[in-house]
């Protein structure tokens, strides 16, 4: 009696949890196993509920999901592993939509990036897969999932408008010695973006924003990369990048906090950004690094004006710099850097900059 009612009480709560997948499976519209490209493709033409179950996908394959109808939901659940195969661009998964929502909340995507890693990320000849791509998403949400060591890049967000990236997680913890270029959002060309509640532990940028308006990355949390980043702004197709706002997030034992860099010699342009109420932990290069000499392999020290960097606030930035490491550093060029506003800008621990240049005046910005 005692058993039946524990058991009958397990049932009926494994069926309220799995309910839509199982009724998914029923439609026919999961996927799980093997990856196949062709079934993949005929369920996302006859569903608009999908479940990805205990997936495996085999090294060298994108896991496509750019042909979803308009308003589908995937719901992600267990892990889902990548095959590794070596001088795979990927993307490992690839996602577009109108109106979707893909759902990894309590799903890991393995990256296995521990077979690629070797301490020289996307600079080498043989490609290495980057993983999460999300291109030509309007109205859509991703949400919950948790990407466990990325190979290079983790999201890339791209072309994508209005759409939200709520409560991702990348976990590249293992990769400190040899992970590179590890960058957990990259964002370019898109407008109207939300990432909210993202936890970030890699080697590289946390939020690296390249070009596009209308961004907003709040609730984060960043832990042993890059830091908080514009940038590198310059010297692709879309060179602008506008109306950003960073809030409300954490950044420890990482080498930046805040940092705006533009590309030497390039054109384009950086207006109305916002960091507000950031806190820093044990930075190790920068506390605030904004300088407009940025090249791939190292800043050259003479900025330069095509890129300005304009109508930027800084507000309630605070927390600890390493011993070595330098508070603020800002370099720009004559004329580049203007209409700046910071306030509460304060940090222990660190370096008084020698080498600033072009601070706006009246911009309560000090070095
Ligand atoms: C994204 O989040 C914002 C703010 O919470 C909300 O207004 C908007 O509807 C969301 N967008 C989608 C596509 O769910």
């Amino acid at each position: 009696m005692k058993i039946f009612t524990v058991v009958s009480a397990l049932v009926a709560a494994l069926a309220t949890v799995s309910y839509a997948e199982d009724e998914a499976v029923a439609a026919g519209c999961a996927l799980s196993g093997t990856y196949s490209a062709s079934t993949t493709a005929s369920v996302l033409k006859s569903c608009k509920s999908i479940a990805v179950s205990g997936l495996s996908v085999p090294g060298g394959t994108t896991l496509d999901l750019t042909a979803l109808q308009d308003g589908s939901t995937v719901k992600f659940s267990g892990t889902t592993t990548f095959g590794v195969k070596k001088g795979f661009a990927g993307p490992l998964i690839a996602v577009s939509g109108n109106q979707v929502t893909i759902d990894g909340t309590g799903a890991t995507l393995d990256g296995q990036g521990a077979s690629y890693w070797d301490g020289k990320g996307s600079n080498t000849k043989v490609p290495k897969p980057k993983f999460f791509k999300s291109s030509k998403l309007t109205n859509s949400v991703v949400k919950g999932f948790k990407l466990l060591n990325t190979p290079v890049q983790a999201f890339s967000i791209n072309q994508c408008q209005n759409s939200n990236f709520t409560s991702l997680t990348v976990d590249n913890k293992a990769g400190d010695a040899l992970g590179h270029n590890t960058d957990a959002f990259d964002v370019g060309s898109s407008s109207g973006i939300i990432i909210r509640g993202a936890t970030v532990y890699n080697q590289d940028d946390c939020l690296a924003v390249n070009s596009g308006t209308n961004i907003l990355f709040t609730g984060g949390y960043c832990s042993g990369g890059h830091g908080l980043s514009i940038g590198s702004v310059g010297g692709r197709s879309d060179n602008t990048v506008q109306d950003v706002t960073i809030s409300d997030s954490q950044i420890v034992d990482s080498d930046n906090g805040v940092r705006i860099k533009t590309v030497s010699n390039a054109k384009g342009k950086v207006t109305g950004i916002t960091y507000s109420n950031i806190q820093l932990k044990n930075i190790k290069k920068y506390g605030v690094v904004i300088e407009q000499d940025y090249l791939n392999g190292g800043p050259t020290g003479k900025p330069t004006d095509g890129v300005p960097i304009t109508h930027v606030t800084l507000n309630k930035i605070t927390g600890s710099v390493a011993a070595k490491a330098t508070n603020t550093y800002i370099l720009c060029a004559k004329g580049a850097c203007s209409d700046w506003k910071f306030t509460g800008v304060t940090f222990t621990g660190g370096q008084h900059s020698q080498k600033c240049q072009n601070i706006p005046a009246g911009s309560g910005a000090t070095c």
